[in-house]
């Protein structure tokens, strides 16, 4: 169908040109760095965040990714899903709603697995190193 074809465009288009490929300072307080790897075939993704401590948000987001090109399409959509989120909605990204956007086959899911794993890997590094943040997201004090 149409839908069918404008859903592979996109993940086409997201493969030949994607989004914010790159690196930020890791060492950066408020950078949060995820580094992934897929056990079913060894690809492995970095993504990075730079939040805004005032709001909690994504203010920025990098990835890096030396992998298929389902992983690549999948890093690429998931930077452009979660700038501007805040960072306990970022979290509950599940891997299904990207492999749904991009119409990957079900041998490409651990594909976007590697994405849901890198932005939660991410959004952790930038709690452990502000752990105050943390504990205002938990509600505390
Ligand atoms: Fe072939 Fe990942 S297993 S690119
Ligand atoms: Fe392994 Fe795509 S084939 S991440």
């Amino acid at each position: 169908s149409t839908n069918v074809q404008l859903t592979y465009h996109l993940l086409l288009d997201h493969y030949s040109s994607p989004r914010n490929v790159g690196s930020m300072d890791k060492t950066l307080n408020d950078v949060g760095t995820g580094l992934v790897g897929a056990p079913a075939c060894g690809d492995v993704m970095k993504l990075q965040i730079k939040v805004d401590p005032e709001t909690d948000t994504i203010s920025d987001v990098k990835f890096k990714t030396f992998g298929c090109g389902s992983a690549i399409a999948s890093s690429s959509y998931l930077t452009e899903l979660v700038r501007g989120m805040t960072l306990e909605d970022a979290g509950k990204i599940r891997n299904t709603e990207i492999a749904r956007e991009l119409c990957l086959p079900p041998v490409k899911l651990h594909c976007s697995m590697l994405a849901e794993d890198a932005i939660k890997s991410a959004i952790s590094n930038y709690y452990t190193k502000n752990p105050k943040a943390a504990s205002t997201d938990l509600g505390g004090t």
